[in-house]
């Protein structure tokens, strides 16, 4: 499987893109996450991205393009993938498309989560990650054992910076206006599966494994 997920700000991509990577054994290859890292450790790259993320913008496409075609040069992705927030403009798409042609391994599905914008706010505003080993829980829809603790390794729990509202209601005008175009674009390729991720995290879970292989979800 070489699978694109796709959906607004705080839709489930990358709660559900860890369970099916593990699942299936695919590399989970978050953008978000690796420019947080870069960030974290100071490097150029993180320096470039940390006020276009501090605001809710989007990095600009050659970062992300030369994060992503690294990484998936390296052996372990000829396994298979998931793209978790990339691409996010028709240009990353462009490119993403000619790394992939390049390698002749192309997409096999763009799996796209659909969820109320009323409901995203309370998903972000609510959502704790683990300053380890990235877990993702929520305060009330997946609490974690002891507040403030993640379950599976005993690191902190953290709230994102780019988590408050008025910078969440700035990434989703940019999903809108730049991501959006992507469901057309992949839906005239025949690759597009729509997931409703309206609801609970188990019942999209099923969702999303019935659409990443192909079938109607
Ligand atoms: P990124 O980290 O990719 O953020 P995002 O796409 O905005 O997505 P999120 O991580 O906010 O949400 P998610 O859909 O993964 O939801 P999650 O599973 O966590 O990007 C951050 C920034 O980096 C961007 O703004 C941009 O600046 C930059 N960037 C990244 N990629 C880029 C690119 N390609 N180009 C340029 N810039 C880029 O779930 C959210 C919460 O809801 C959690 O608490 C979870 O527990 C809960 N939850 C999940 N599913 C359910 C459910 N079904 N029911 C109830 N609760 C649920």
């Amino acid at each position: 499987m070489r699978l694109v997920f796709l959906g607004p700000p705080g839709a489930g991509k990358g709660t559900q893109a860890k369970l099916l990577a593990k699942e299936e054994g695919l590399v989970h290859l978050s953008t978000g996450d690796l420019l947080r890292t870069a960030i974290a450790r100071g490097t150029p790259t993180g320096l470039k991205a940390k006020s276009f993320m501090d605001a809710g913008g989007l990095v600009p496409d050659e970062v992300v393009d030369v994060l992503i075609e690294e990484r998936l040069r390296e052996p372990d992705a000829r396994a298979g993938f998931i793209l978790d927030g990339y691409p996010r403009t028709l240009a990353q798409a462009t490119a993403l498309a000619r790394m992939l042609a390049a390698a002749r391994t192309p997409l096999t599905r763009v799996v796209l989560i659909e969820v109320q914008d009323e409901r995203l706010v309370a998903r972000s505003s609510g959502r704790r990650s683990c300053a380890s080993c990235g877990a993702i829980y929520h305060v009330s829809s997946k609490p974690p054992r002891r507040e403030g603790v993640c379950d599976g390794c005993g690191g902190r729990l953290d709230q994102r910076a780019d988590d408050r509202e008025e910078v969440l209601r700035e990434r989703l005008r940019v999903y809108r206006e730049k991501t959006a175009p992507l469901v057309a674009h992949y839906g005239a390729q025949g690759l597009l599966a729509r997931v409703n991720g309206d609801l609970p995290i188990g019942d999209v879970t099923r969702a999303v494994r019935l659409a990443s292989r192909g079938a109607a979800a």
